[in-house]
């Protein structure tokens, strides 16, 4: 007979481990948000069958686990790009003009908050203050920062990392010369 901790849709043995501990206590679905996390810190974002097996193996509705994984900024619903970018929203950022930032920067992506650009690349999120309010506004762009963007700036910014990126690969071929 097959029992819930054989390997289904992905989940690691840890993770079917952990939900198994989590349904030996009471209320286990109180345990979803740690679980989600679990999932996410080891793949990365939430998948769509992750999330069917979550639910399945904590017996809670697939519909209820999608809204607490899409309430809760900080679950990703997609692979990260390489480069994830970050607009500040926090107070101080968004006073001067930072929606207006990630506006541009969805434009030039063609993609919306918290998703991923079909080659891969780019992923747009939000954050809230980082601790360098002196900079409004403030995008990240893994662990770099660049301060007092403008939306004219944003091509400017998405061509350097472009730049980069071809840079990277000519030095890979060089490599392998
Ligand atoms: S509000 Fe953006 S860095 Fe503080």
């Amino acid at each position: 007979m097959m029992t819930t901790t054989e390997n289904r849709q992905g989940l690691t043995p840890a993770i079917l481990e952990f939900i198994e501990s989590c349904k030996t206590r009471e209320h286990p679905e109180s345990f979803l948000i740690a679980v989600l996390h679990k999932v996410q810190e080891e793949f990365g974002y939430l998948s769509r069958e992750h999330l069917d097996e979550v639910a399945h193996l904590l017996s809670i509705p697939t519909s209820y686990v999608f809204g607490v994984a899409t309430f809760y900024h900080f679950f990703r619903l997609q692979p990260q790009g390489k480069y994830s970018i970050s607009v500040c929203l926090g107070t101080a950022c968004f006073v001067k003009g930072a929606d207006k930032v990630l506006e541009a920067f969805q434009n030039h992506l063609g993609i919306g908050m918290g998703e991923t650009t079909k080659d891969g690349l780019f992923s747009l999120t939000n954050t809230r203050c980082l601790g360098v309010c002196g900079l409004a506004p403030v995008v990240m762009v893994n662990d770099k920062v660049y301060g007092q963007v403008t939306p004219q700036q944003v091509p400017e910014i998405l061509n350097r990392i472009k730049k980069e990126i071809e840079n990277e690969a000519a030095g890979q071929e060089d490599d392998t010369e």
